[in-house]
């Protein structure tokens, strides 16, 4: 077969040569370990056997959205999803992605199973770290970054999982009930963007059910809007155990069953015979795949080593540059009282190191979440190592103490200059939070390492939201998330400021447990024991729900704070090709080099009956003191338009529109107006 085939008319020339059975086998997966005779060790978490008559190679699929994860070995812990949101840098994200699916291809990887592109709804959500948080524009705009990076190798990258997952308490089971409108708006955004400017070449349909249908069988989603309305080719595959049937599952539009050998075999074959599944519907399973393998080259890429390459170390320091480069610019300063940081240390400083993430006697840093995307690196370099080197050269030295009992770890901080407390969640696959206080009693630490030293900071690595009763008795706190293996090099590069934190808030951190846009019972985990989840707060997700209620946050969507400031001046709102053009001038006002994340916001007229303001637009500019520079940031038409559910289209309200530019959501500093 010609190469120069488009992938369409490769698939279609090689449907035709396929018996029934070959085209079953392509749309169920098998236990790689089985079909590869290997008793254990690291391989796939999916795989698809090769036809070598037809010479199909092997599909293999493996997670995930932290880098090549699992059991896979010798590859980059690159920083957590949510913190790859943070840097809103589009250009970084791209890099992310491609280091990822350079690795995943010399891992044999054909399938990335990334990126999560679930909305946070709940912050208590235990894949909170695994996604980009609750805004669907920046997730938006950060999927297609990483798709793109991802699919410049020979590697398909997967948007998952779809359409809605919000939480993990009764996640096989949990309907997420949720209107048609919010859907379109909210939840369904990043998928589109995935699919039509991303051109990702699959899709992973969700464990649980969106109004009562399973998502893995339900037409609505996976025809009509997939491929009718946003004209997908890829092929959609199930979560592993997310396929609950034959029939329905087939003729909704699900192609492959992961991990595999349960719906799609036998029974298939069956539903053929029985005429129940039409031969064209199993065609068209099977098309998906294959114009999805022969659209990224699988078909033309040497097979993998398998096992052998599964073993080997292919991290390289480029990418190590990019998972430190993204842990550095995802890094959240959010309070800094006095100037406190970065840190400026007299010879003979003291400095002490708190809490179990610092790396004391060989405890692994916390720099990934738990799950089937857990990337922990192979060595991981931790808060102590980095910042016992980069105190030396300052003239400074470090003692650490583990945390594990506050008294002790207190009168270590008093006898320091100062005291850095670094404090941790566990969000994992699986399993919600219980509620957003620190776990294991680090509060208390916080509060009484805080009372032995007056200069105490706290770095955070939590995979979302938490809440700070000690805020007030502490003069820093930086937001690392989950850093991956570059940790320490990231955190002590921060803190002494050798970069310049710009990372911004991707999720609204609430002031307390009931202040949060889903605060009921029915709303999460769901009524009947979790089994439906009410998404009663409709549009009013994240900053919209606390702009809508006058809730003040503790720290706002978009926020975060520099070791410089910034001025925005001049907004301009002119006609573009693009629909219209917002252009202002950001001017670094003091007297360090630093990046500014830019956001620009659309308050809807009343009549529109949205929230106060969503975000349609950001850029991240990076300037040196005294500096300025022109941003210029597009709208387009659907920047103005609402899901009209009767039409089932996008339309927009006539009247008067705000376009607010501004370092955060709750702080604009410019205001436009247009009439539409
Ligand atoms: C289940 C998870 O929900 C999904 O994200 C992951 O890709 C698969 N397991 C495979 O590990």
């Amino acid at each position: 077969m010609s190469q120069a085939m488009r992938p369409a008319a490769r698939a279609a020339a090689l449907l035709a040569a396929m018996s029934p059975s070959d085209k079953l086998a392509l749309l169920s997966g098998v236990d790689p370990h089985v079909a590869l005779g290997v008793a254990d060790g690291p391989l796939y978490v999916g795989y698809v056997p090769p036809n070598p008559t037809l010479c199909i190679p092997a599909l293999t699929l493996n997670d995930g959205p932290a880098g090549v994860a699992g059991l896979q070995v010798g590859t980059t812990a690159f920083p957590a999803p949510i913190a790859q949101a943070a840097t809103w840098d589009l250009a970084l994200q791209q890099k992310l992605g491609q280091a990822m699916g350079l690795e995943a291809w010399e891992k044999g990887v054909d399938v990335l199973l990334a990126p999560d592109v679930n909305i946070a709804r709940i912050p208590e959500n235990g894949r909170n770290f695994e996604a980009f948080g609750e805004d669907p524009f920046l997730s938006a705009e950060t999927a297609v970054a990483v798709i793109t990076g991802i699919q410049r190798n020979p590697v398909i990258a997967t948007v998952k999982h779809f359409p809605v997952n919000s939480q993990e308490t009764n996640r096989y089971y949990v309907s997420s009930n949720v209107d048609d409108r919010t859907l379109h708006e909210i939840y369904l955004p990043p998928f589109a963007a995935a699919v039509g400017q991303g051109k990702v070449g699959a899709v992973m349909c969700a464990y649980g059910a969106v109004n009562a249908i399973h998502s893995c069988q339900a037409p609505e989603f996976l025809t009509t809007i997939l491929r009718d309305e946003w004209h997908f080719h890829g092929f959609v595959m199930s979560d592993w155990g997310a396929t609950w049937s034959t029939v329905p599952a087939a003729n909704a539009g699900l192609d492959l069953e992961m991990p595999g050998g349960v719906f799609f075999t036998s029974a298939l074959s069956d539903a053929v015979a029985a005429g129940t599944v039409t031969s064209s519907t199993v065609d068209d399973a099977v098309r998906d795949i294959l114009t999805s393998m022969f659209e990224r080259g699988i078909f033309d890429r040497p097979p993998p080593a398998l096992a052998g390459v599964a073993l080997s170390d292919i991290s390289t320091p480029a990418d190590e540059h990019v998972a430190l480069q993204t842990a550095e610019e995802s890094t959240v300063l959010l309070k800094n009282a006095g100037g406190a940081l970065p840190l400026r240390l007299g010879h003979g400083t003291s400095i002490a190191l708190i809490g179990a993430p610092v790396g004391l006697d060989g405890v692994r840093p916390y720099v990934a979440g738990g799950g089937s995307s857990y990337t922990g690196g192979a060595d991981p370099v931790s808060p102590l190592q980095a910042l016992t080197a980069r105190a030396a050269k300052a003239g400074a030295t470090v003692v650490a103490d583990s945390g594990a009992d506050p008294t002790t770890a207190a009168s270590v901080a008093g006898h320091a200059n100062l005291a850095v407390v670094f404090a941790y969640d566990q969000e994992r696959e699986g399993l919600d939070r219980d509620d957003l206080s620190l776990p294991l009693g680090q509060d208390q630490l916080i509060e009484q390492v805080a009372q032995a030293n007056h200069h105490t900071i706290v770095v955070l690595d939590t995979g979302g939201p938490v809440l700070m009763p000690w805020l007030d008795q502490v003069s820093a706190v930086v937001e690392a998330w989950y850093p991956g293996e570059q940790d320490g090099n990231a955190v002590a590069a921060i803190l002494f400021g050798d970069v310049n934190p710009s990372g911004r808030l991707p999720q609204t951190f609430p002031p307390s447990t009931a202040a949060v846009p889903a605060s009921s019972g029915d709303q999460w985990p769901g009524s009947g024991g979790g089994q439906d989840a009410a998404f009663t707060e409709g549009l009013a997700v994240g900053y919209r729900w606390y702009d809508a209620h006058k809730v003040t946050p503790l720290f706002p969507f978009g926020y975060g704070l520099s070791y410089t400031s910034f001025a925005y001046s001049h907004l301009r709102i002119a006609r573009s090709s693009a629909h219209l053009a917002v252009s202002f001038t950001v001017r670094n006002t003091g007297a360090r080099a630093g990046a500014e994340v830019a956001q620009l916001y659309v308050d809807d007229p009343t009549a529109a009956g949205e929230p106060p303001k969503q975000l349609q637009g950001y850029q991240r500019v990076y300037l040196r003191p005294g500096r300025s520079t022109r941003l210029t940031i597009a709208l387009t038409r659907r920047s103005f338009s609402v899901w009209d559910t009767a039409s089932q289209s996008w339309r927009t309200t006539p009247g008067l529109y705000r376009i607010l530019v501004g370092a955060s959501s709750r702080d604009i500093r410019l205001r436009g107006f247009v009439r539409k």
